[in-house]
């Protein structure tokens, strides 16, 4: 392997490094990771996940009133990566019966659960109940009465947020900014303070407790964020401000979102202004909270030139769906070799190719590869985020594995899915 220095992006895992055995996550070689558990695999740097999650819960440590920090399980589903968050004193966001139940399964007190979805079934609403979540956010008019039936059957009292829309548009591509007027989320402030009123007035088993906002995801403006609290904040009085989450994240070289301290200061100003320190404040991170800690591994099945240089991998759409639905950008790395001296080998421009049977199904449009070949292994970072939970089985794709690696050691968290599982629903 050379000596060359190679500087990793804001893109890697923070404790991720490049050394003679190529790149290093969490203390093992990406290489032996890959010949281990096969590839494409999810490798998840626990140490990373974990210090997210303590930057969050210090940078809002100075706020007066109860905070709670809950990961929006949307954006990694599964019970290790919950669990971890939850033993850091990180609570879960779920958008549904089956997210609630990986929350629980993960040990997360139901006092740490919000529930959230713009359509929740009948089954959602009474999972929420039965499991006594702290907080179910509505989000249409129509839930109430669902929501209300189903506390009563349960005879219990449900607290619950209002979501409010501030017509507020962050700076996003369009199919994750949830901020505008016309967004399918939430209520306008005229609904909001109506529902609220309608609460008090006819629904005996709905105790409204406060205000949810969530203007959309990968967000560096943090103006948006400020501007939005002191919309909702004015929709009335409340005990609880749930701000929800959106902060961006780095996914490449020269990207520079705000840091998690200064995302925090924003919020904390801003609820210092409106609703006042004594609020009890939710925080819903979900991208900031594990992207970075995630690097995909696959492995080069083959490179040919037509007008570009087509590059392709053992995964694609199924494993990440993000560069198909909203062309989502990433980096790329070929990780198993001796890197190149940058000055002396030729980099060549690549298109990283998925093995689906769709055009659009191209990981990355333009990286630069040193010599790629076939057998290579190609690390993609910023992958723990929008990435595990969006997988799906297109072409008879068995759905791959989370590794969790730190202090040298790894394990595996979500295991491969086979082939025979692919058919076990098909009754004929
Ligand atoms: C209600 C709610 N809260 C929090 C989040 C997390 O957003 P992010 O991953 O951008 O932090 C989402 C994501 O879509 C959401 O819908």
């Amino acid at each position: 392997m050379s000596d060359v220095a190679v500087q990793l992006s804001a893109a890697w895992p923070a404790g991720a490094t490049v050394g003679p055995d190529g790149l290093v996550l969490g203390g093992v070689p990406a290489a032996t990771l890959a010949a281990q558990y096969g590839t494409p695999a999810y490798v998840v740097d626990e140490v990373d996940l974990r210090a997210q999650a303590r930057a969050y819960r210090a940078a809002f440590s100075g706020h007066r009133g109860r905070v709670q920090i809950v990961f929006a399980s949307k954006a990694f589903p599964c019970t290790a990566v919950v669990r971890a968050l939850s033993e850091e004193g990180i609570g879960a966001d779920v958008a549904s019966a089956g997210e609630l139940f990986i929350a629980r399964k993960a040990g997360v007190d139901p006092a740490d659960i919000v529930v959230h979805g713009n359509g929740k079934s009948l089954a959602d609403l009474a999972a929420a109940v039965r499991e006594r979540v702290a907080f179910v956010v509505i989000d249409n008019p129509d839930e109430l009465g669902r929501l209300a039936e189903a506390a009563s059957a349960e005879g219990i009292v449900q607290d619950v947020l209002l979501r409010v829309t501030p017509d507020v548009r962050g700076e996003t591509h369009d199919k994750i900014s949830t901020g505008q007027a016309d967004s399918k989320f939430g209520l306008s402030p005229a609904a909001a303070i109506a529902a609220r009123q309608r609460i008090d007035e006819a629904y005996g088993s709905l105790n409204f407790r406060g205000w949810h906002m969530h203007i959309g995801s990968q967000l560096f403006e943090l103006d948006a964020f400020d501007r939005a609290i002191r919309t909702v904040a004015a929709s009335g009085p409340c005990e609880v401000l749930d701000v929800g989450g959106g902060l961006g994240v780095a996914y490449g070289a020269g990207q520079e979102p705000p840091s998690i301290e200064d995302y925090a200061q924003t919020i904390l100003a801003a609820v210092h202004d409106t609703v006042g320190d004594e609020i009890h404040l939710i925080v819903e991170p979900g991208r900031s909270m594990t992207a970075r800690a995630g690097v995909t591994l696959y492995t080069v099945t083959s490179v040919k030139q037509n007008v570009s240089t087509w590059v392709a991998v053992d995964g694609g759409m199924s494993d990440n769906l993000r560069p198909m639905l909203y062309g989502a950008k990433y980096e790329a790395a070929i990780i198993d070799r001796p890197l190149p001296d940058p000055a002396q080998t030729p980099l060549t421009t690549s298109r990283l190719a998925g093995l689906h049977c769709e055009s659009g199904d191209v990981l990355i449009d333009a990286v630069d590869l040193p010599a790629p070949a076939a057998g290579d292994i190609v690390a993609v970072p910023t992958t723990g985020a929008y990435t595990f939970s969006m997988a799906n089985t297109y072409n008879g794709t068995p759905r791959a594995p989370v590794v969790f690696v730190g202090d040298g050691e790894s394990r595996v968290v979500v295991r491969r899915e086979t082939i025979e599982e692919l058919g076990a629903r098909d009754v004929g």
